[in-house]
């Protein structure tokens, strides 16, 4: 069976996907497009004052910016202006910006594009919040993947302490609740699954069942 063009992997902050996303690209030798890490790198290079930019003044600085994507599967590497987009975006501050900027409609249209070239150019596993809904509609694969706040705030501590890193429970999940809050209700292009889409809900899986069953959907297992 040949691979895919474009799977859509779409779901809230800490619900697995780019663990899945980068699977999935690796098993099917497809790029892997983390879109989050554009919303990221995008808002750590506006700085925090993009948002009393004048709409004029934040598209000029849009413009500076360059994305491109090398490589394939577990490989696959995000560049920005011909650097790699690096650690420095993973922090939950830098999540809560991106999701600022998230809601401006300069940044999703510029980035919109921007993802569009990108799948133009190579056949991908495209992971995000709208890459179903807006920028890869006429997707033939599309997953939605779904938790409940408390048990994405559960893993992500476990995967901080696992690092060595502190990690609040109550701290995580009341951040992952505002973002949730702040994706699912923004106008432009809000967290939610296409039509079309087959929602997982991950809560009583564990990773490998998740991609079991992203993989016979696919007709790969
Ligand atoms: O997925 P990740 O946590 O890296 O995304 C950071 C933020 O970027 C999200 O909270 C969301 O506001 C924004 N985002 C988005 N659309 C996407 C990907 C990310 O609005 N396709």
């Amino acid at each position: 069976m040949s691979a895919p063009r474009i799977v859509t992997l779409d779901g809230p902050a800490g619900v697995g996907k780019t663990t899945l996303a980068r699977r999935v690209a690796e098993a099917l030798g497809l790029a892997y497009l983390d879109t989050g890490a554009m919303f990221r790198a995008t808002a750590l290079a506006l700085g925090p004052g993009a948002r009393e930019l004048p709409g004029a003044g934040l598209r000029a600085r849009l413009e500076g910016l360059a994305f491109g994507l090398e490589g394939r599967g577990a490989a696959s590497a995000l560049r920005l202006n011909g650097r790699p987009v690096g650690e420095e975006i993973r922090t939950e501050q830098v999540g809560m910006l991106a999701s600022d900027v998230a809601t401006l409609p300069e940044v999703r249209e510029f980035l919109k594009a921007a993802q569009r070239a990108v799948g133009r150019a190579t056949a991908l596993v495209a992971e995000g919040r709208d890459m179903g809904t807006v920028v890869f509609p006429e997707a033939a694969h599309k997953f939605f993947l779904d938790a409940a706040p408390e048990i994405r705030a559960r893993r992500r501590c476990e995967q901080l302490r696992a690092l060595g890193a502190p990690a609040d429970l109550d701290a995580v999940t009341a951040q992952i609740r505002a973002r949730d809050h702040q994706d699912r209700t923004r106008a432009v292009a809000p967290l939610r699954p296409a039509e079309d889409a087959l929602v997982i809900d991950t809560g009583p899986l564990d990773i490998d069942g998740v991609f079991a069953a992203i993989m016979a959907a696919l007709g790969r297992s």
